[in-house]
């Protein structure tokens, strides 16, 4: 296989971008030596993970949704996406629903980090913190994070990786959340970018 041909990533983000940082970090630490970071979209224009690409010289794009909603937001997405050349898409903190015909369109190639096993506490409703305040809730002892594909049901896509977490005694939504990002996502979401990176090109020859 030629070791020089890497698949082209944009990472879609909305918040701190502690996972796009991972992915970063992955990149230096030959983690992923299969994908480049070639952009990174965000509909967040005070996102810090905004700060983060720039200070790695990745192009950013900030692109919102406004008043003409999903379709306009998309179209300009594909645009961005198309002029990238990008194979897979990365949701790294990416808090908004994509479209049926958008995940149609990029059937396979994107893939989205979730802080639950998955099917535990997923869905429409289920993000960032109130993921880790429902679990606390619920009372169970393991939770963790999912890799998986995006297709039209919210976390609802094929299962790529997952790794469990313990929940402590004294956990509030905040520790857990910190617990999750550091033991779990940070760790399972390089490997499984890298891993559909090589299947991607093993497809492509
Ligand atoms: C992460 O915990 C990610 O798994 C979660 O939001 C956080 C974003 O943090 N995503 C979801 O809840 C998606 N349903 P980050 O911006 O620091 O990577």
């Amino acid at each position: 296989m030629n070791t020089n041909k890497k698949i082209n990533v944009a990472v879609f983000v909305s918040g701190g971008g502690t996972n796009l940082q991972a992915l970063i970090d992955a990149v230096d630490a030959n983690i992923i030596t299969r994908a480049k970071l070639s952009l990174v979209v965000s509909n967040n224009a005070n996102a810090y993970a905004i700060k983060r690409a720039q200070s790695n010289n990745i192009p950013v794009l900030v692109i919102q949704k406004d008043d003409n909603g999903y379709l306009k937001f998309e179209n300009k997405v594909i645009k961005a996406l198309e002029m990238y050349d990008i194979d897979i898409i990365v949701l790294a903190g990416f808090m908004q629903i994509l479209s049926k015909d958008f995940t149609k369109k990029y059937e396979n190639r994107i893939i989205n980090i979730h802080p639950s096993l998955i099917p535990s506490f997923c869905g429409k409703g289920y993000y960032g913190l109130r993921v880790h305040k429902a679990t606390l809730e619920y009372g169970v002892k393991l939770t963790g994070a999912t890799v998986h594909y995006v297709n039209e049901v919210p976390d609802g896509g094929k299962i790529i990786m997952q790794k469990a977490v313990r929940v402590l005694k004294n956990d509030t939504p905040e520790t857990l959340q910190k617990r999750v990002m550091e033991k779990a996502e940070q760790i399972i979401l390089p490997r499984a970018v890298e891993l559909v990176a090589r299947k991607m090109l093993k497809e492509k020859k």
